[in-house]
């Protein structure tokens, strides 16, 4: 799928303000400062649609991107850093929470997870309770190109070990860089199937 147009729509703070629509919509998730902006831009070809910045928690509404006039894509909040009061930090559970439990249009959460540390349990957590709410998500390995090949396959395995501690299966995931557009095609056409295939359920 090619991006041909990414528009900026608006800025929520709360699920209950997001944009009423019926285009499918898919969301990219994720620990602060674990590449959500950056993996945005790199999808949908500009330097600055989403936020970048290394500052934890610069992410801090719900920002819904309209893509091809096709489907939103959407940047939540990071969850889990470090440096912002707990107030604070309840309050972004509390709209990433109802953001995936309540959008009736979310079609795919995107779970971004640093490929260079082993497995969190604030993701392992979150994962867990998507599984337990129903909500469809992949998982997506960012900063490859911070690894070597054999550490990647390693943190990989070491991964997949933990996951299948809680689930069947390992979750349907891709491996990506934004610094160099690794996993681009990849990704871009998952979301171009997974829309087909929606549409291909309408018509039955
Ligand atoms: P918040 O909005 O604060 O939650 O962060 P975020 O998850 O949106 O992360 P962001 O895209 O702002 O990136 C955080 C830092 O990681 C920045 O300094 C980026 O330049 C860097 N970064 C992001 N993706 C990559 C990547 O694929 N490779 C490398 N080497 N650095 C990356
Ligand atoms: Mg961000």
């Amino acid at each position: 799928m090619k991006i041909k147009k990414a528009d900026f729509v608006c800025s929520s703070a709360r699920v209950e303000q997001c944009p009423t629509s019926d285009k499918l919509e898919f969301a990219f998730i994720g620990r602060s400062n674990v590449g959500k902006s950056s993996l945005i831009n790199m999808l949908t070809n500009h330097n600055s649609l989403a936020k970048v910045s290394g500052t934890p928690g610069k992410t801090q509404l719900i920002n819904h991107f309209d893509i091809n006039s096709e489907w939103f894509l959407v940047d939540l909040p990071g969850y889990g850093y470090a440096r912002v009061s707990h107030s604070k930090k309840k309050k972004f559970t509390l709209i990433i929470e109802s953001y995936v439990t309540l959008r009736e249009n979310l079609h795919i959460l995107f779970v971004l997870v640093d490929s260079r540390h082993k497995p969190q349990n604030i993701d392992v957590d979150f994962m867990n309770f998507l599984g337990e709410n129903d909500i469809p998500f992949v998982i997506v390995f960012t900063k490859s190109d911070k690894l070597s090949n054999t550490q990647l396959n390693n943190n990989l395995e070491v991964y997949k070990e933990q996951m299948l501690q809680n689930w069947e299966e390992m979750p349907k995931y891709f491996i990506t860089s934004s610094e160099k557009s690794i996993g681009k095609t990849e990704l871009l056409g998952f979301i171009k199937e997974t829309i087909n295939e929606h549409k291909k359920d309408k018509v039955k």
